[in-house]
């Protein structure tokens, strides 16, 4: 399929790839470029946004969602219908099957929203990706707090509401949902009615987002996965081009490479720089 505009700078491309889809699991990426030309030369890396089925069920493709950056997202935004590309995956370690038990917090800023969508479905029990969930657990609520800087920049989200999960936006300039940044409206939930205290928060999006979301959960002594997007050149382990500072069991830190023991970290062990 062409790619799909949902905003001017946010593409959608549905890709054929049925074993691809029928292995990978929500928290992990695949490496994405053009067949033609060889400028960009490497892939990009982007997350599983969805995977598409056929009439039985079975799995026939995967989505990835993107915002046009560079020359790598700007060639992907031009692909037409029946266009090739090339992939590879899936690559890092994707979240556990089965969720927490009580309440989850997903926090997104920009186009860090992209791998929640299939979490979700996954942790609610509504798909199977790869992998069955724990049937005999409670399904869970999931809250979806996300974060952009004005209304203008909001991609479509009714799939999100669809899957059941209760959304919540913010904006910087208050253009839509509440007014100010996604810690604001964290707090602002944690002090809101009863019981509105997660077990676990998720979060993806630029790092100084990631690093302030990671520390309000550390003070609040609430666990924080966060899933890195770093950039990255191999995809698998060869370059360490995507490495980020990781706190070590004796206090150190050392230097890891995202693609291979992330993208997902305990927020609480990055050596945030922000
Ligand atoms: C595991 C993983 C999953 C990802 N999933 C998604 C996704 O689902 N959707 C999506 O839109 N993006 C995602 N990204 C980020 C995406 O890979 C980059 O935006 C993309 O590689 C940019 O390529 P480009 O050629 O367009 O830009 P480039 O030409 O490589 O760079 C253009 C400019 O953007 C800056 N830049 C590039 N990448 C990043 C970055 N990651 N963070 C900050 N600045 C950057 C560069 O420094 C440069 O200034 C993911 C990254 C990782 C590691
Ligand atoms: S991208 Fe090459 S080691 Fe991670």
């Amino acid at each position: 399929m062409a790619a799909k505009a949902l905003t001017p700078a946010i593409f959608r491309l549905d890709l054929e790839a049925p074993e691809m889809a029928s292995i990978i699991r929500p928290g992990q990426f695949l490496m994405i470029r053009p067949t033609w030309g060889d400028d960009p030369l490497l892939g990009r890396p982007l997350a599983v946004y969805d995977v598409l089925r056929g009439s039985s069920g079975e799995a026939i493709g995967l989505s990835v969602v993107y915002q046009v950056f560079g020359r790598g997202t700007t060639r992907l935004s031009q692909l037409s219908a029946g266009d090739k590309v090339r992939i590879w995956g899936p690559l890092g370690h994707p979240f556990e099957a089965t969720p927490p038990r009580g309440d989850l917090w997903f926090v997104a800023g920009g186009i860090g929203y992209t791998p929640f969508l299939a979490l979700a479905k996954w942790w609610m029990g509504q798909e199977q990706y790869g992998e069955s969930v724990d049937r005999d657990q409670p399904a869970c609520r999931i809250d979806f707090l996300y974060g952009v800087r004005h209304a203008g920049l909001l991609p479509p989200l009714d799939e999100f509401r669809a899957s059941g999960m209760h959304l919540e936006l913010c904006t910087e300039d208050g253009s839509v949902g509440a007014k100010g940044r996604i810690t604001d409206l964290m707090t602002q939930k944690l002090n809101g009615p009863p019981n509105a205290r997660p077990a676990l928060i998720v979060a993806c999006g630029p790092e100084p987002m990631l690093a302030a979301v990671s520390k309000w959960s550390q003070g609040h002594g609430i666990k924080c996965l966060v899933s890195l997007e770093n950039q990255m050149a191999c995809g698998f382990g060869a370059c360490f081009s995507c490495v980020a500072p990781i706190i070590q069991a004796d206090g150190s830190v050392d230097l890891r490479r995202v693609c291979l023991e992330g993208p997902i970290f305990d927020g609480s062990l990055v050596d945030w720089h922000f």
